[in-house]
């Protein structure tokens, strides 16, 4: 029964934020690439997810906290980089750092936020910056040198969205007049767009490996590779330098027909799950999720969706709750499978652990 309950409490805070929000904010939040099946797809898959539980085991502590990177945290639930939160709530990504540290997590800050990177590390929650790397390569530069100087912990970089599938996912400034949610982008300064096309700030179409070991460079500080959903791309991402991979639809923004994040986690952590850390999301709305993903290879797992709505029913409150709510569900799920750490999460612990639904 949780877990039905679980998964309608996702349901639930969506259907407050849906009529708390402007139309047209909901939109871009919940908006998904083509027909939205691989959203429709995403929950349900890992809800098929099936475990073996653990008889004899000590589940008495329900240890949750673990390391993500060499960072140690309370949490595997960690906050997905998204743009516009100033959309949601007025603070923003201040908001989600700040319940990010209520809960003992990390927080993912989109390269299209409203917020000075300083002020988000003044909030003292571990953070990584997510780059979308732009047409004029400079600008992804003094981005990435500024998040490093601002002690970001790592480099996310998204490669499945050079261009976003739907014209409802790009926002029109004309559709935000009087919000906030306008301003993105809060760390460029107008020096630094001066004089540049319009163009310079789009995504570059043309990514080739080496922009892996550029950044890495650049910056000081490791690069995750963010929307790989095949064995082989990670295998090449690892051996150009990356960090990790992140197994990610974008949370169905990409590619409506895409496979989902739990299909496409097994041939990723065979692929690569002996020299780096693999993180998932997409999809993931409960306790049970999460303990699934993390039986499946996951080091951690991100929240997208759930958070936003979190922010938009109530700032850094709800937003904590969201998170803290994930972490309390693993625990009881963990506790039924016989895990007292995270550690003890295995892959013996799942029913036919490569299913694919
Ligand atoms: C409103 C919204 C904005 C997003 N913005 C970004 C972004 O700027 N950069 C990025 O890499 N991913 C972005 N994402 C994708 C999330 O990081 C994450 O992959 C996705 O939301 C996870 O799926 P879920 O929403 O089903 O949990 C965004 C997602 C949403 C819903």
């Amino acid at each position: 029964m949780q877990r039905e309950a679980a998964q309608s409490y996702a349901d639930e805070l969506e259907m407050k934020a849906k009529a708390e929000l402007p139309d047209y904010v909901y939109g871009y939040f919940a908006g998904t690439a083509g027909g939205g099946e691989s959203v429709q797809d995403a929950a349900a898959h890992w809800d098929a997810v099936r475990f073996r539980p653990k008889a004899f085991t000590n589940t008495s502590e329900g240890l949750t906290r673990t390391s993500i990177l060499g960072t140690q945290l309370r949490t595997p639930v960690l906050a997905a980089p998204m743009a516009h939160q100033n959309a949601a709530t007025p603070l923003a990504e201040i908001a989600t750092a700040r319940a990010v540290r209520r809960a003992g997590s990390l927080l993912g800050v989109s390269t299209n936020t409203s917020v000075p990177f300083s002020q988000i590390a003044a909030e003292g929650a571990p953070w990584w910056f997510q780059v979308y790397v732009m047409k004029d390569r400079g600008l992804s530069s003094a981005l990435v040198e500024r998040a490093a100087a601002a002690e970001a912990k790592a480099l996310v970089l998204t490669v499945d969205t050079t261009r976003l599938a739907s014209s409802e996912l790009v926002i029109d400034p004309q559709l935000w007049p009087e919000t906030p949610g306008k301003r993105r982008l809060a760390n460029l300064l107008e020096e630094d767009l001066s004089g540049l096309s319009e163009d310079a700030t789009r995504g570059a179409e043309d990514l080739t490996l080496d922009i892996i070991g550029e950044l890495r460079e650049r910056s000081g500080i490791e690069v995750i590779v963010k929307g790989i959903l095949r064995g082989d791309d990670a295998r090449r991402a690892v051996d150009a330098g990356a960090a990790g991979v992140l197994v990610s639809t974008h949370g169905g923004r990409r590619l409506g027909k895409s496979v989902t994040s739990m299909q496409a986690l097994p041939e990723v952590v065979q692929a690569v799950g002996n020299d780096c850390e693999v993180y998932v999301d997409s999809g993931i709305r409960t306790g049970d999720h999460v303990a699934a993903a993390l039986a499946m290879g996951a080091r951690a797992v991100f929240v997208g969706r759930p958070v936003m709505w979190g922010l938009a029913t109530g700032g850094e409150d709800g937003a904590a709750a969201v998170l803290e709510r994930f972490t309390e569900e693993l625990r009881l799920t963990m506790a039924a499978i016989g895990a007292n750490t995270i550690r003890d999460i295995t892959s013996d612990m799942l029913w036919r652990p490569q299913a694919t639904c």
